[in-house]
């Protein structure tokens, strides 16, 4: 079984894709054959920094091997080292409906905004479904938001295989319930382009400060809380760790657990959590030649499957 998946070096990585994919990614890693990417072709339709996309790939780079990304079980690379994509990007957008990519979200909800959309961010889907067919895939684990795509990944597949015949495998998304969509400090889904993010990684004191600045209603303490499932620090509290997750909700609902002490629990548990993740970031910050020779070595075997798989699309649809 192949699991793949990538993650943009847009900015800081945050919760919600550590607990979304990465942690699930790693989980994986155990269980098949595991490809990982950074996604820095898909960070060009919304970042125009050179030297930011680079510190972004290595940070993305760092952070994913900290949390326990182990390269000697998943391939791990940077999408742009594989240009084959590219080439495979333009065979199935031949075969893509434009309709399809005008409900995807990643473009609705920003030209809705108002935001001007490039063409690169209209067929990004396209680009992602390159990514996932071009390595024979079968398992994607994403959070809820990219389920669209891998849906739309699906749909471009099958049309080819009815065109061309029987080329691409069909994959699966792989979204975990509980945590599909975690919430950012303001409520809604926690996203970089939103700035209600946490960050796995990041200075003691400001990450604090976020987490005691989350918004509480004006009720005591000392209140009942029937709605305690509801508390957006419960919530998150809940995602770091589900049993002192429901611990806090039972103590919140019963009345006596004050607002304060619950975010400062929150915080508590949150910077545990990575605690060995921050000493592995550390020395690997001191060690970039492995990190980079990580890359090289997950790229070379990544294109060596990529162009396995473009040759038979270039076969079957008349190029070759
Ligand atoms: P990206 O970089 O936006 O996000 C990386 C992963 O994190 C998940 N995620 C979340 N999960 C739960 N709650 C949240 N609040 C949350 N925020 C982010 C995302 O669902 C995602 O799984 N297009 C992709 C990158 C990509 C890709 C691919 C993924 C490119 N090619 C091929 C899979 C397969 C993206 O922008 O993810």
């Amino acid at each position: 079984m192949r699991i793949l998946s990538g993650i943009q070096p847009s900015g800081a990585l945050h919760l919600g894709n550590y607990f979304g994919m990465m942690r699930p990614s790693i989980e994986l890693q155990n269980q098949g054959d595991a490809f990982y990417f950074i996604a820095d072709y898909h960070s060009m339709t919304s970042l125009f920094d050179a030297e930011e996309r680079r510190r972004n790939t290595r940070d993305v780079a760092l952070d994913f091997l900290a949390c326990g990304l182990d390269p000697r079980r998943a391939v791990f690379f940077r999408q742009s080292d594989v240009p084959e994509v590219c080439e495979l990007t333009w065979i199935l957008g031949t075969l893509t409906p434009m309709g399809l990519l005008e409900r995807c979200h990643s473009f609705k909800d920003k030209s809705a905004k108002g935001i001007p959309v490039n063409s690169g961010l209209f067929t990004y889907p396209v680009l992602m479904a390159s990514d996932i067919l071009i390595y024979d895939s079968n398992v994607v684990p994403v959070g809820q938001d990219q389920k669209q795509h891998v849906e739309v990944t699906r749909d471009i597949a099958i049309k080819f295989n009815e065109a061309y015949g029987q080329t691409f495998v069909v994959p699966e998304p792989r979204i975990r319930g509980e945590v599909a969509k975690v919430p950012g400090v303001d409520g809604e889904k926690m996203s970089k382009s939103y700035g209600n993010t946490i960050e796995i990684f990041g200075p003691e004191k400001a990450l604090r400060k976020k987490i005691m600045g989350i918004k509480m209603d004006s009720r005591a303490p000392g209140d009942p809380k029937p709605d305690a499932d509801q508390n957006l620090a419960i919530q998150l509290l809940t995602v770091v760790d589900g049993s002192i997750g429901k611990d806090y909700e039972e103590k919140l609902r019963a009345g006596g657990l004050g607002y304060g002490d619950l975010k400062k629990k929150l915080f508590e548990v949150y910077w545990d959590h990575f605690a060995a993740a921050r000493d592995r970031r550390a020395e690997l910050e001191n060690n970039l030649d492995y990190v980079h020779q990580v890359l090289s070595e997950g790229a070379a075997k990544a294109r060596a499957k990529a162009q396995e798989v473009l040759h038979r699309a270039r076969k079957a649809c008349g190029l070759e």
